[in-house]
């Protein structure tokens, strides 16, 4: 079996005219026309259930694209047996079989499923048409093409053996179950927190977010065809502390992979460590969490680039992205044309549905996270330190809108300086010129969370410094490029503090995390 060299998969235009348009177009218009009824999978079965939950676009609430099952804790626990049930079956398959399936799940997607795929995540996420693509098509099928590269380089790493010895090294999957409980912003994310694990050969109980049913359903319809035998990947749709509480108290929990909030990993580490002396095994425990992504800028910096690097940065995918630029320090003598620089792209900037291609900007995903956004834009408009420069407005009556927007604060430490918002808002302090060194300092001291970053510099020697003094501040640190858009493969993504466990998706240091490898020394 020759693995094909893994290469990302490229990004298409969708211009006026093109087959993809075209194909996206029909997609979207089909998806619309009809409501679907989406089951949960366990053990290769359908299963639907009495309590059925609306799926709508976050830009056009009152649409309903169709109604998924929700589960409750017996589900979790099918789940559960399922997943246990398939793993002798699964884990014996030689390392090719497994690949095989999830080189065909990449290749499913990057063709017939594409349209579908993408469709998927601008309704129900509300992203355009060039960030679905990037999202759902190609970083996920980037992830499983370039996992199975990965893994073919964790099982040819072996030890040094001598005449008459042979030393081995044997990478075992987990002795149990992965917990796959995965975020609403990113499909690719969804989709390779389950598929990684099982890659290596584990089953897995996977929980999306309830607010990204839509389009895990897709991609669970993907992994069937694919392959994925039953009971390898079960999904299951509930609240996450009903699953948590069947999960965590289960002697056979190997693991969790997760991406969402720093509260909830930190409370799923404490539920974990209660009930350690359960588990056959100590879990592997990986998490991407929050974000408070910053940009610094130096003053030898191009106040151009600062300014895309701000407008890229924070308002691409309604900056809701964990990396996403969410504040930013400016040196005096360039601000007023970094600030012109920003307006200037706002005012170009459209904001809408999905469906119409000319929007930029779309609604973030749900009510709960709008209300949370605008309470921190209507802060920093009855602040005495903060004003709002640019944007501030939402609507949530048709979809949930928030404008870009752009706070400026004379104080460093101001909530939105610290805190993670998760939404198109970006706070700016700016510093004196001379002081860049305590600029630095700032950055590193503001905020818990360790995620993304960007300096931007021309002056070589203080891009450097920053490097060095930032060490620790970003597991991801970007040279004059906005902090966002990490690709599989090129730029492995995680970061430390209160960010994560740093277990680099897209990169072989998380398929590590997924084996436990035996020692085998064979004296003949
Ligand atoms: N991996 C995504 C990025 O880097 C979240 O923006």
């Amino acid at each position: 079996f020759q693995v094909p060299e893994a290469v990302n998969e490229p990004v298409l235009s969708y211009a006026p005219g093109t087959p993809e348009r075209k194909a996206l177009k029909e997609a979207l218009e089909e998806a619309r026309s009809k409501q679907i009824d989406v089951p949960m999978y366990i053990g290769g079965n359908e299963v639907f259930t009495e309590d059925k939950r609306p799926m709508s676009p976050p830009h056009d609430h009152q649409h309903i694209l169709g109604h998924y099952s929700y589960g409750d804790a017996s589900h979790v626990e099918d789940a559960i047996k399922a997943a246990l049930g398939a793993k002798s079956y699964w884990e014996e398959l030689s390392w090719e079989h497994r690949a095989s399936v999830f080189l065909k799940a990449a290749d499913l997607i990057a063709g017939p499923y594409r349209a579908k795929i993408n469709a998927a995540t601008m309704l129900g996420q509300s992203k355009n048409a060039f960030q679905a693509e990037i999202d759902s098509a190609c970083e996920l099928v980037d992830f499983l093409r370039f996992n199975v590269k990965f893994m073919t380089e964790i099982y040819s790493e072996q030890p040094q053996s001598s005449p008459g010895v042979w030393n081995r090294l044997e990478q075992r999957p987990l002795e149990g179950f992965v917990f796959a409980l995965t975020p609403f912003n990113f499909t690719a994310i969804a989709g390779n927190l389950p598929a990684a694990p099982a890659l290596m050969g584990n089953t897995v109980v996977w929980k999306p977010s309830n607010t990204q049913v839509y389009s895990a359903n897709v991609i669970m319809e993907v992994f069937r065809e694919a392959g994925v035998p039953d009971g390898v990947i079960n999904l299951v749709y509930t609240s996450g502390p009903v699953a948590g509480d069947v999960i965590f108290e289960h002697p056979d929990f190997a693991g969790i992979h997760f991406t969402g909030s720093t509260g909830v990993f930190q409370t799923i580490w404490k539920k974990i460590g209660e009930n350690i002396h359960k588990y056959k095994s100590y879990p592997r425990i990986v998490g991407e969490t929050g974000g408070k992504d910053f940009i610094i800028a130096h003053p030898s910096a191009g106040a151009k680039a600062v300014a895309t690097g701000i407008t890229r940065g924070a308002f691409e995918f309604q900056g809701q992205k964990c990396s996403a630029a969410s504040r930013a320090y400016i040196p005096r003598s360039m601000w007023p044309e970094v600030e012109a620089f920003v307006k200037e792209d706002l005012a170009s900037i459209r904001m809408g549905g999905t469906e119409d291609f000319t929007n930029f900007v779309n609604a973030v995903i749900d009510e709960k996270s709008f209300d949370k956004i605008a309470g921190y834009i209507e802060e920093a408009k009855n602040s005495n330190v903060a004003k709002v420069i640019a944007g501030g407005n939402c609507d949530k009556s048709k979809g949930y809108f928030v404008e870009p927007t752009v706070i400026l604060t004379e104080d460093p430490m101001f909530t939105t300086m610290r805190e993670e918002i998760f939404g198109p808002v970006i706070t700016v302090y700016v510093y004196d010129d001379a002081r860049f060194e305590e600029a630095l300092e700032l950055v590193d001291e503001t905020s818990p969370y360790a995620l993304t970053g960007a300096i931007f510099s021309k002056d070589r020697y203080a891009a450097e410094q920053a490097t060095n003094k930032l060490r620790n501040a970003a597991g991801n640190f970007y040279i004059n490029d906005k902090p966002t858009g990490a690709v599989v493969g090129q730029q492995p993504f995680g970061g430390g503090r209160a960010s994560g466990t740093n277990d680099k998706a897209g990169s072989g240091l998380n398929l590590l995390r997924w084996v436990s490898p035996r020692t085998i020394k064979e004296t003949f």
